[in-house]
């Protein structure tokens, strides 16, 4: 795993998108992970810059979304589809069809769960996941407690990551859906990079515990530790938990010019 640690959420933003400017470049038919929450944002709007600056295009690209809430209309501003194509997916030059979600409202969700998984496989497997991390330390929505192999199902939510959430519905935590369907751990781990960005204090205590914890169900991200291409991008204060801190600073500074994330 590398874990890269900068000063800033803008330089956080222009490292991954050299990730997947650079992916885009040697493999256009390449297919994205694509996350939500507030830590990619930035992310998003510099891929926004640079394919306005014809830097990289999406036109022969793929992409697979993370979860999705169950029980949210088709027209809700906060369902992740919608989400992803405001922040990203309308903003760029994806072909129509070419980003897919989990059906979150199918009468038969695990059926949907199931050609999820066989949707992303059939497309050759996602080449660069973009990742955040939840303050209980989940990634997509995979919980505390979630099997550490698990494929894309349902889950219910924690109260801790209920009320993170409320944010996005106004502050009212009854507003958030207790459901979702998300990709599961051992899904996330089948893609070929895994780049996963944390800022802020808030998410100090999970970055520690993935990084540098045992790999363990009570925080789902520690699995990463198993992934043979993981990077870590945090700000100072995300970072601030981290014991082996001086050293991930010592080793990407010496990192050779040629060696990309
Ligand atoms: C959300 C999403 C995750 C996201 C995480 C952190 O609930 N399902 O994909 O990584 O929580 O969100 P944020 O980046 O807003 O802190």
């Amino acid at each position: 795993m590398e874990v890269v640690i900068v000063d800033s959420g803008q330089r956080i933003a222009a490292l991954a998108a050299d990730a997947v400017q650079q992916l885009l470049q040697t493999k256009p038919t390449a297919v994205l992970g694509l996350a939500t929450g507030s830590s990619p944002l930035a992310l998003y709007d510099e891929l926004v810059r640079r394919f306005q600056a014809k830097l990289v295009s999406f036109a022969r690209a793929k992409a697979f979304m993370l979860d999705e809430y169950v029980g949210l209309g088709a027209d809700h501003p906060e369902r992740y589809r919608n989400v992803i194509e405001r922040e990203i997916a309308g903003r760029v030059d994806f072909a129509p069809s070419s980003v897919r979600g989990p059906d979150a409202n199918a009468t038969d969700l695990m059926a949907a769960c199931r050609a999820y998984d066989q949707a992303i496989r059939d497309a050759g497997g996602v080449d660069l996941q973009i990742l955040g991390v939840g303050s209980d330390g989940h990634i997509a929505f995979n919980e505390p407690g979630s099997s550490l192999a698990s494929r894309t199902r349902i889950k219910t939510l924690t109260r801790q990551t209920v009320a993170d959430n409320a944010r996005f519905f106004g502050g009212d935590e009854s507003l958030v859906p207790r459901h979702v369907v998300t990709q599961g751990l051992g899904t996330i781990m089948e893609a070929r990079h895994l780049v996963l960005m944390a800022l802020g204090r808030g998410k100090a205590e999970a970055v520690h515990q993935m990084v540098e914890g045992a790999v363990s169900a009570l925080w789902p991200a520690s699995i990463i530790q198993f992934h043979p291409h993981a990077t870590v991008l945090v700000d100072r204060e995300a970072a601030s938990r981290l014991q082996l801190s001086s050293y991930y600073e010592h080793v990407y500074a010496a990192k050779p010019p040629w060696q990309t994330l």
